[in-house]
Formats: structure tokens, sequence, C-alpha cells
């Protein structure tokens, strides 16, 4: 497939970029400053854009199969909704533009639900420096679920995402946190692109929120 990749300079869009091309498809990476470093592909392209600019993102999509995101706020913006809600508002509306139906997305791990009913980010526990990002990605979900005329997915990573091994071995819920037997609920950066791309590539979670987690 040929898709638009946006996020591909994060540290989650970079696996994510790293996962669609060794899978063979052709990919165009997005940064705001059109630019991606050392990282060089002969199925990558790079290109500058800005995903909260629904007209931008048409003219970008419009020559591609389906649309990544892998766009959060950068380290430091610990209360961007513009960035997280933005995105989601400004890809629907430029997707419906282009004529494209395939959206599949990152998301956060705050509104899935524990097994005392609360979600995440209702937690006591749960970090203050980061429940307002939190809260925009839980309103982001909602912007997607009313989507009802695209293909959307939104996938939300384990409550942990850290460095570590593709082990391509892991396990996918829905809108329940998943963890394993000790209660922690984690992911490699490496699995959770390859249980992304699996699903943009299967489409077995159309117009559902997903997670991943070991
Ligand atoms: N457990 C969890 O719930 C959890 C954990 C980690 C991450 N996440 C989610 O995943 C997101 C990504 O995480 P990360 O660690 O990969 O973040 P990151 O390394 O900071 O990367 C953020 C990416 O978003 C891009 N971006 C930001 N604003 C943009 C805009 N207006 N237009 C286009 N691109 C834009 C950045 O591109 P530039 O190069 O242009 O800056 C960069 O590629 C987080 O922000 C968060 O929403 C959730």
């Amino acid at each position: 497939m040929k898709i638009l990749l946006y996020g591909a300079s994060g540290t989650i869009g970079r696996e994510i970029a790293g996962e669609l091309l060794a899978r063979g498809h052709a990919t165009t990476g997005v940064t705001r400053r059109g630019d991606l470093g050392d990282l060089a592909h002969e199925r990558l392209t790079v290109v500058a854009g800005d995903v909260t600019d629904a007209t931008a993102v048409a003219d970008l999509a419009v020559s591609h199969d389906a649309v990544v995101s892998a766009v959060g706020p950068r380290i430091g913006q610990e209360n961007d909704r513009d960035t997280i809600v933005g995105a989601a508002t400004a890809l629907i509306d430029g997707l419906r533009k282009a004529g494209v139906t395939r959206l599949v997305t990152i998301g956060g791990a705050g509104s899935l639900r524990t097994a005392s009913g609360r979600r995440v980010l209702d937690d006591p526990d749960f970090p203050a420096l980061w429940k307002a990002n939190a809260e925009a990605q839980a309103e982001a979900l909602g912007v997607y679920r009313a989507a009802t005329d695209l293909e959307w997915t939104y996938v939300s990573p384990a409550a942990v995402i850290r460095p570590g091994e593709r082990t391509g071995a892991f396990r996918i819920g829905g809108d329940d946190l998943v963890t394993d037997s000790g209660g922690k609920s984690e992911i490699s950066y490496a699995d959770y692109a390859v249980a992304l791309v699996d699903e943009l590539e299967r489409n077995s979670a159309v117009r559902r929120r997903i997670t991943v987690a070991y």
C-alpha cells in the first residue's frame, strides 16, 4: 500500500515507519519541517505538513491508500489539547476531502478501563503531569467514534510503552487495559508498531479502539 505517515519523526512514529518499510509499503513520512534526518529508504518520501490543518492533510492524503498518525505533543507540551484533538478533527476533515477512508491512529491508554471499572486516568495514582493530555486523548477518541463514515482504528498503547525488542508476541484488547499476570501493562515501541501495521493490513478493528500489551 501507499501510506501517509504523520509523526514519522517521533519516537513511536519512527518505529512505525521502519515496520511499514520493512513490509514493503511505500511510505510518505510527514514532519513539520519536512526532514527525517538520516532516515532514508528507497520506498520512503519525506514531506512537510501540519496535521492540524485539514486542507493540508487533504492535499497530502489524496494520493495515498491510507493514513497513519503517530502524532502527539512533544516533550514539555504537557497540556496540548490543540495538537491531540486538533489532529483528530483535521485528519477526519482532511480524509473526507481527499476521499481516503482508512485511518489508523495512535491513541492514549488513559481512557482504557481497569478492573476497578475506572478509567486509567481516573486512578488516584495517575501522574498529574500526564492528565491533561490523557483527557485530550479520551476526547479525541470520541471525535473518531463520531466519524461513522470513515474506517478509523484508534490504537492505545499499554499503560507503559518503552524501548525493547520486536517479539511479535503480544495480546490485543479492546476498551479494557490489558495486564500481565503480575498486573503490569507494557509494550515495546517495536511491538506496538507491529500491532499497528498488522491492523492496517488486516482491517480487523475498523471503527474500534484496540490496545496492545504483553
Ligand atoms: N501510554 C500512553 O498512553 C502513551 C505513551 C506514549 C505516547 N502516547 C501517545 O503517542 C504520542 C506519540 O508519542 P511519541 O513518544 O512518539 O512522541 P514524540 O516522540 O514527541 O513525537 C511526536 C510526533 O508528533 C509530531 N507532531 C506534533 N505536532 C504535529 C503537528 N502539528 N503536525 C505534524 N506533526 C506533529 C512530531 O513531529 P515534528 O518532528 O514535526 O515535531 C513528532 O513526529 C504521544 O504524544 C501520546 O499522544 C501514549
